[in-house]
């Protein structure tokens, strides 16, 4: 029988212990290659935000980059990625994080963003929200205006989803 398509939990596939020992991960490349999963998740990113003159798409390193082209298209947005320290080419602004299985720093160019800028953030997960509270003081320091986050998936525990709204960002996630 064919698959309900919005029924993103069934299109994702959980592998015990990666990339540490407890580790849970949700792993979304079975989600992404199943055209009808990968479309209606796109489809569900994009509601609502249709008509929020979204300019720029920011996507998170590595997974971020797959939903963000994509979410980018839809809204007839460009594209910018944050990317872990060291890829990018030109003049950067970088800080340093903590995620749920450790410690990073992330680089956007300088010149990535003008202020003002009405920017969609996205990533495949929000767990601790570290990343993504890095993500969005990189933005903001750079002067866009955060139009929301949205990710595929919420680790409700881990408080990511709290913390981004802490910051005054509003947050879509399509399964908990
Ligand atoms: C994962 C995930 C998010 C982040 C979520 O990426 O894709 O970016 O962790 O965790 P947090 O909410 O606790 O910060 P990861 O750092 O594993 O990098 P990768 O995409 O390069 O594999
Ligand atoms: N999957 C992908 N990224 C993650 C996870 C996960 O389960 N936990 C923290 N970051």
């Amino acid at each position: 029988a064919l698959r309900d398509p919005t029924d993103f939990g069934a299109a994702i596939r959980t592998i015990p212990d990666y990339p540490k020992p407890g580790i849970l991960f949700r792993d979304i490349t079975t989600l992404l290659a199943d055209p009808a999963s990968f479309s209606a998740a796109v489809d569900a990113l994009v509601a609502g935000h249709r008509d929020d003159r979204v300019d720029l798409v920011a996507g998170i390193e590595a997974r971020g980059f797959i939903l963000g082209g994509a979410l980018a298209h839809q809204l007839s947005a460009g594209f910018v990625p944050i990317r872990k320290k060291g890829k990018l080419p030109h003049d950067t602004v970088r800080i340093a994080y903590s995620l749920e299985y450790g410690v990073d720093e992330m680089e956007m160019h300088r010149d990535a963003v003008r202020p003002g800028q009405r920017v969609l953030l996205t990533d495949d997960l929000i767990a601790t929200g570290g990343t993504a509270e890095g993500a969005v003081r990189l933005l903001r320091e750079l002067g866009a205006e955060i139009v929301a986050a949205c990710f595929v998936i919420d680790l409700p525990d881990l408080g990511g989803r709290r913390k981004l709204e802490a910051m005054g960002v509003e947050v879509r996630t399509l399964v908990a």
